[in-house]
């Protein structure tokens, strides 16, 4: 379910969330209960919307000291007045800001001394090893929310880089099976189909882009991309997949969608609406923003910085017009101008032009946060990247599934001492049994 953003006051939404996210309220009891953040630094770095308002909340009353970090382009920033005025530190813009408003944030919440950080994107993480080392001193852990975090941090791992343990959250089967999978791929196609939808926008210019009959090339085939797949087919568009990984893409093809080799292969000529659901810079370059043809929409899943090359397009001439808040015409300096529409200035379309996934995953993925926390106060785990503990994983499963649906987890026996079958008879696990009975 989404909230739908301006339909109440901050307050309003803010409340809504806490009532919708009983996953996160049973651990931060346990948490509460146990005292383990009990006057901790907890720096939350997440898109400022009010999930993430109602997480800092939550936290707050493990007896943590919260401060929540977020950038301009991914603040509310009536939910960060709002959050501000329940007494939760903000470093975040109430307003309008800037890149420098952004780096003054993020040394802000550095410079609070956080003991544990919450991080999107591996920024802070990022910055505290940079140009912010005085605050690794007190920095007890971290914990990575996404992909696009995750990778730096590999590489930083991998060169010794890394002076803190942290949590790659990301990785958890709780958090990117649901969050990356589902509720992206939810969220983003739906926000594009409301960005398009001719009823929502009366009197536009635009062509008409129902989802159904449109041909969609996603591009990258990781769980975001999968899941922006199977809801633009649920709804009816011919979904056509670009993925540079072999077998990943021959897993679409098996997914059955039409797969192609490059932004040169003929079928790129069909299509109406292309999303990048890398991650990975550049990803729609200026080929083939050239190359797609007139009036073609392009999104974003992912969401890093410039994931479509508009700084190239602005450098060989293009100009941009703003059609509407969340989207824009970018014509090329051609005779006659071709125009392609963008998405949300190209930002992670879901939570740049709405407000982010819907509240059931997040519930799974703050919970995900939460047991990854607790590990990391519990643990004394050394420097590096760290996956999550798989009976933490299983522990915030089991709780959902009875949470939400009354289910308690499947329980069926099992020899504990060798439950892989090597204690069998070699002869066992055969394809077809010969009964002896
Ligand atoms: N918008 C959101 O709310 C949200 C939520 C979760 C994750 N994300 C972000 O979405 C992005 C994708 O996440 P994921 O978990 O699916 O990542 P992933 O790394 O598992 O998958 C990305 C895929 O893109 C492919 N790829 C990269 N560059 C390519 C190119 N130029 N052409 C074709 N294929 C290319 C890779 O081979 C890979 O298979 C990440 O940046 C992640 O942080 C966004």
């Amino acid at each position: 379910m989404f909230v739908t953003p301006g339909a109440d006051n901050a307050d309003d939404r803010i409340d809504w969330a806490w009532t919708a996210m009983p996953a996160t309220h049973a651990l931060a009891d346990d948490l509460s209960g146990s005292g383990l953040l009990r006057g901790r630094r907890v720096g939350v770095s997440l898109v400022l919307e009010p999930k993430t308002a109602a997480l800092a909340l939550a936290l707050r009353d493990t007896g943590a000291e919260v401060a929540v970090f977020s950038a301009v382009s991914e603040t509310d920033p009536a939910v960060a007045e709002a959050l501000s005025a329940r007494g939760v530190r903000v470093f975040a813009p109430g307003g309008a800001g800037s890149a420098e408003t952004d780096a003054d944030n993020a040394a802000g919440i550095l410079d609070w001394h956080p003991d544990l950080l919450i991080d999107d994107g591996s920024h802070l993480v990022r910055l505290a090893h940079t140009e912010r080392r005085g605050t690794l001193e007190t920095l007890r852990g971290a914990a990575e929310e996404t992909t696009s975090g995750v990778r730096p941090l590999v590489e930083m791992a991998a060169e010794g880089e890394l002076r803190i343990p942290v949590i790659a959250v990301n990785d958890a089967r709780t958090k990117g099976l649901f969050d990356n999978l589902h509720g992206t791929g939810q969220s983003c196609v739906l926000a594009i189909a409301d960005l398009l939808d001719p009823v929502e926008n009366p009197g536009r210019t635009l062509p008409r882009r129902d989802v159904i009959g449109a041909v969609w090339l996603v591009i990258g085939y990781g769980p975001v991309g999968q899941g922006v797949a199977r809801h633009a087919a649920a709804l009816g568009a011919q979904v056509l997949v670009l993925e540079r990984d072999p077998v990943r893409a021959l897993a679409a093809a098996h997914d059955g969608y039409g797969v192609v080799s490059s932004i040169a292969d003929p079928e790129v000529d069909t299509v109406d609406v292309v999303v990048s659901a890398t991650g990975v810079w550049h990803t729609v370059g200026l080929d083939l923003l050239t190359r797609v043809r007139e009036d073609t929409v392009i999104a974003v899943a992912g969401g890093i910085d410039d994931e479509i090359a508009l700084d190239d397009a602005h450098a060989a001439g293009w100009t941009v017009r703003r059609v509407e808040p969340d989207l824009s015409a970018w014509s090329a300096p051609a005779t006659p101008a071709k125009i392609v529409y963008v998405l949300a200035d190209g930002g992670g379309v879901n939570y740049t032009a709405a407000e982010g996934n819907p509240i059931e995953v997040m519930d799974l993925s703050f919970a995900t946060q939460l047991v990854a926390l607790r590990q990391l106060c519990r643990d004394g785990l050394e420097p590096g990247l760290h996956p999550i503990d798989t009976a933490a994983e299983a522990e915030v499963a089991a709780l959902v599934l009875e949470q939400r649906m009354g289910r308690t987890a499947v329980d069926i026996p099992t020899d504990p001492g060798r439950v892989g079958g090597a204690a069998q008879h070699w002869s066992t696990h055969r394809y077809r049994s010969e009964s002896s009975v």
